[in-house]
C-alpha cells in the first residue's frame, strides 16, 4: 500500500509538471482527488482493511493527499505567476507611440467673423451693447421714425407677438435703448439675432444676425462714418479692399447710404458672385435722423451721430465663399470643421 501511494504521488507530480494551464491543472486534481479519483478510490478501500491496520493506513493516505494538495497549490501559484509575467510583457507601454487625437470642437464660422468684428471695433473705442430679441413695436419701429402706416414696415415681414410686441426685425432698436439710457458721447456696437417671416432659401432665413453700430457726440459728420467703415472693411477683407457709398433711404437716418465693397472675386470686372455688378453691398448706414435723437431726449442742435447696420451672415458668406445660408444653422460637423 505504501509503495502504491508513493507511485501515485510520483505520477501526480509528473502530471503536474506537464500541465500548462489552470484548466489542465483542474483535470489533474480530478484524476487523483475527484469522486472517482485514484486516492479517493484507495480511501474507499480502507473499509476492507483490518481494524488494527486501518489508522496507520488512513494516516498514510491523509499524508499523501496533503502532499498532493500542497503540490497542486504550488503549481497553481507558479502557473498564475507565469501568466501574469506573460501578460505584463505583452502589455508594456510603448511611450514612443503617437497619442490618439482628441476630437476638439471649433468656433462656429459666424462667431469667427463676429469675434474679429468685435476686436476691430473694441480697438476703435466702441463698447458692446445687448438687448432683447422680443421687442416693443415702439423700439423696433416707432422711435426709429417708422410709424404704423410707413411702407418700410412692409419690407420687414414682422413676427408679431401681440399688437405692440414683435420679434425684432433689426438690431436698430438698440440705438434707441442705448440713447435712452446713456447721454453722449456714445460709441457702441450691438450684435444679435433678428427675425423676419421670410421663406427659407439659399439666401434667406427667418432667423439671422445683424450688427448695429451707433456713435453720437458733438460734431459727428458723414466723413467720420465713411472713415470708420472704410477702415473696418480693410481690416476685415484686406488692405487692398475698395469701398463705395451709394445714396439710399432709411427712415432713421438722413442722409442714408449703402456701402459696397468691390467684388473680391473679380475685382470689379463683374462675375456670378457680384451678379455682374463688380460690387457687393455689405451694409446700410447714415447720419442719425433728428427725429430719432429727439425721441430719445437728445438735442439735435447740440449733438449729431451716425449709425450703421450689417448682416452678419452675408459678411461671413462672402468671407468664406459659402453659397447657402442654411449651412449655418444645420450644424453639420463636416461643414463646421472647415473654419
Ligand atoms: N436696420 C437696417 C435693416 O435692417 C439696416 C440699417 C441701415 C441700420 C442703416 C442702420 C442704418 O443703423 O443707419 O435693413
Amino acid at each position: 500500500m505504501k509503495a502504491q501511494l508513493e507511485s501515485i504521488l510520483e505520477q501526480a507530480q509528473a502530471d503536474l509538471s506537464a500541465v500548462s494551464s489552470i484548466r489542465e491543472l483542474g483535470d489533474v486534481r480530478v484524476k487523483y482527488l475527484g469522486k472517482k479519483g485514484e486516492l479517493t478510490t484507495i480511501r474507499k478501500g480502507l473499509r476492507d482493511v483490518s481494524p488494527e491496520d486501518r489508522p496507520a493506513m488512513g494516516q498514510l493516505i491523509n499524508d499523501t493527499v496533503s502532499q498532493l494538495e500542497a503540490a497542486l497549490t504550488a503549481r497553481t501559484e507558479s502557473l498564475e505567476q507565469a501568466m501574469l509575467e506573460e501578460k505584463l510583457a505583452s502589455e508594456t507601454i510603448d511611450v514612443t507611440m503617437p497619442g490618439k487625437p482628441l476630437a476638439v470642437g471649433k468656433k462656429h464660422p459666424l462667431n469667427v467673423v463676429l469675434d474679429e468684428f468685435k476686436e476691430i471695433f473694441l480697438g476703435l473705442g466702441f463698447s458692446i451693447a445687448e438687448g432683447p430679441e422680443v421687442e416693443l413695436d415702439r423700439y423696433n419701429f416707432e422711435a426709429l421714425n417708422i410709424p404704423k402706416d410707413h411702407p418700410a414696415r412692409d419690407t420687414q415681414d414682422t413676427f408679431y407677438i401681440s399688437e405692440n410686441v414683435v420679434l425684432r426685425t433689426q438690431t436698430s432698436p438698440m440705438q434707441i435703448r442705448t440713447m435712452e439710457k446713456k447721454k453722449p458721447p456714445i460709441r457702441i456696437i450691438a450684435p444679435g439675432r433678428v427675425y423676419r417671416s421670410d421663406a427659407v432659401d439659399a439666401t434667406h432665413s427667418p432667423l439671422f444676425h445683424q450688427i448695429e453700430g451707433l456713435v453720437v457726440d458733438k460734431d459727428i459728420r458723414m466723413s467720420d462714418l465713411k472713415g470708420i467703415l472704410e477702415l473696418f472693411a480693410k481690416k476685415l477683407y484686406g488692405e487692398d479692399t475698395v469701398v463705395r457709398f451709394r445714396p439710399h433711404h432709411f427712415p432713421f437716418t438722413e442722409p442714408s447710404a449703402e456701402m459696397d465693397i468691390q467684388c473680391y472675386q473679380c475685382h470689379g470686372e463683374g462675375c456670378r458672385l457680384c451678379k455682374g455688378e463688380g460690387w457687393i453691398e455689405i451694409l446700410g448706414c447714415g447720419m442719425v435722423h433728428p427725429h430719432v435723437l429727439e425721441a430719445c431726449g437728445i438735442d439735435p442742435n447740440e449733438y449729431s451721430g451716425y449709425a450703421f447696420g450689417i448682416g452678419l451672415e452675408r459678411m461671413v458668406m462672402g468671407r468664406f465663399k459659402i453659397d447657402d445660408i442654411r449651412l449655418f444653422y444645420e450644424n453639420d460637423v463636416r461643414f463646421l470643421h472647415q473654419f
